[in-house]
């Protein structure tokens, strides 16, 4: 369903769709007028669409259990959006969490993830956080064999049992198509210069040693290999590789057999604003497909039988970004002559809050808010408040604009809030959740206080 509603062309341009639509002249996120949003809560400002998120859980979870035919459990990235409120949504989903690093663990617990459907994630993981896991009851999933050696040193101190996985890192030497992350290079080459993950040689190894420790439950295996591509061909791949190291541990660990295989996240979002090309994303069902069918299919060439494993998905981009929408307003539009004729339309957000416009050349088209149906009457630059380029958009097709009209660029519901920077002394937008004609401010605007909130010009010297 979610898909066939995308690309609603509007003057030759998919600007709405999911939950978004055109209506009186304005743009609508469910049944709130996106301009009345602006007014009452102030811009810049994010919104995340209830309907949409719930949309995307189901449709993620039935386009994997369509083809991987066993139960399949979603564990949505936190770092994509860890705003409590959103949280507790997907809670209501019944979606586990993928936590990275202590601070993500304690927002996890905090927004009420059930610890059981927690899995910490990262590389160099503390002794501290190893500890705060195991007494919370998370699933470790577990990076190199210094962790699992901390690991048998806590446990023996705690006592209890800790559940772990491996993450696992094939070697993908089949994946010669290209990055979209590093231009111009394969994406096994790529894919050697993300830190973690344990090459198959060192799981067994780790395994075999986890598996010989009575504090220790090896529960599964995982793998990420992130958004490199948009091509479900790619995808299927990189699942066969998971596929034929995971058989081959199995193959060495007999008779042990994952409860649970996690192949991570990095499937494009639907309208997937880091294609280079500008292209939309496959339907959800095709990634599901490859992925799911291959992998299945690759343990049973290996000799092991996928029936009744859980496949685990850990989605950011492809559940959050479409439910996100970054609303600004227009503060000035300038224009000039030479040496070039322009037109900007300067807003009142910028790239720091959008910061996969710098981090990952991503495209948020720009929606005019306040004027959806209007013609259009020419060119435009968007930019923004930073003392840097900001160029947010250019030579976008826009109508005649003015100083308090609103854009609104679609697209943002991952990773902008997440990563959004202070650059400028500029205190981030707050987050506001629609559900149906309700809205609530579910994160407050940032004050300056805030940001120089840690300073201490006036701090005694130590003496060191
Ligand atoms: C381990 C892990 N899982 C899931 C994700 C989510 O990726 P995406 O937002 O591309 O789906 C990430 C992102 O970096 C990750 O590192």
């Amino acid at each position: 369903m979610r898909t066939a509603e995308y690309g609603v062309e509007r003057g030759g341009s998919p600007i709405a769709g999911g939950c978004l639509r055109i209506a009186g002249g304005h743009l609508w996120m469910e049944d709130c007028d996106v301009v009345s949003l602006a007014a009452r809560f102030g811009t810049p400002l994010y919104l995340i669409s209830s309907a949409q998120l719930r949309a995307n859980c189901s449709a993620l979870r039935s386009a994997f259990e369509q083809y991987w035919g066993a139960p399949v459990e979603l564990l949505p990235s936190l770092k994509a959006n860890y705003v409590l409120a959103v949280r507790k949504l997907l809670n209501e989903e019944g979606a586990g969490c993928d936590v990275f690093g202590a601070n993500e663990l304690r927002t996890a617990l905090r927004a009420g993830v059930p610890a059981s459907r927690i899995s910490v994630n990262g590389s160099a993981k503390s002794p501290e956080l190893l500890r705060a896991a195991v007494s919370a009851g998370a699933t470790l999933t577990l990076d190199s064999a210094q962790e699992l050696d901390d690991l048998f040193a806590i446990t023996g101190e705690m006592g209890g049992i800790a559940r772990v996985r491996l993450r696992v890192r094939p070697d993908h030497d089949a994946l010669t198509e290209g990055s979209d992350f590093f231009p111009g290079m394969a994406i096994r080459d790529a894919a050697q210069l993300y830190k973690p993950g344990i090459e198959p040689g060192a799981a067994r190894e780790i395994g075999r040693r986890a598996l010989s420790n009575g504090r220790i439950e090896l529960t599964g295996l995982m793998t990420h290999l992130g958004r490199h591509s948009a091509d479900p061909a790619v995808w299927a791949k990189m699942a066969a590789g998971f596929g034929d190291v995971v058989a081959g541990l199995c193959e060495a660990w007999a008779p042990w057999r994952p409860r649970e295989l996690d192949v991570g996240g990095g499937f494009p979002a639907p309208r997937d604003p880091t294609h280079p090309d500008r292209r939309e994303a496959q339907p959800i069902e095709r990634y599901a497909d490859a992925i799911a069918t291959t992998l299945r299919a690759s343990l049973a060439s290996g000799g092991a039988d996928a029936a009744g494993i859980v496949l685990q998905i850990e989605p950011g981009r492809s559940l959050f970004a479409d439910a996100g929408l970054h609303v600004s307003r227009v503060a000035h539009v300038k224009t000039q002559t030479r040496p070039v004729a322009r037109t900007w339309v300067e807003v009142d957000t910028t790239e720091m809050f959008m910061p996969d416009l710098l981090m990952e050349h991503a495209y948020f088209r720009p929606v005019f808010a306040s004027r959806a149906d209007a013609p259009v009457a020419g060119t435009v630059h968007i930019a923004g408040i930073s003392c840097t380029f900001d160029l947010i958009a250019r030579d976008v097709a826009a109508p005649r604009v003015e100083a308090g009209d609103i854009v609104a660029f679609l697209d943002t519901g991952a990773y902008q809030d997440a990563a959004a920077s202070n650059f400028n002394v500029l205190a981030r937008p707050g987050t506001v959740l629609v559900s149906g004609n309700r809205a609530r401010l579910v994160k407050r605007h940032e004050t300056v206080e805030e940001v120089l909130g840690r300073d201490e010009p006036d701090a005694p010297d130590s003496i060191i």
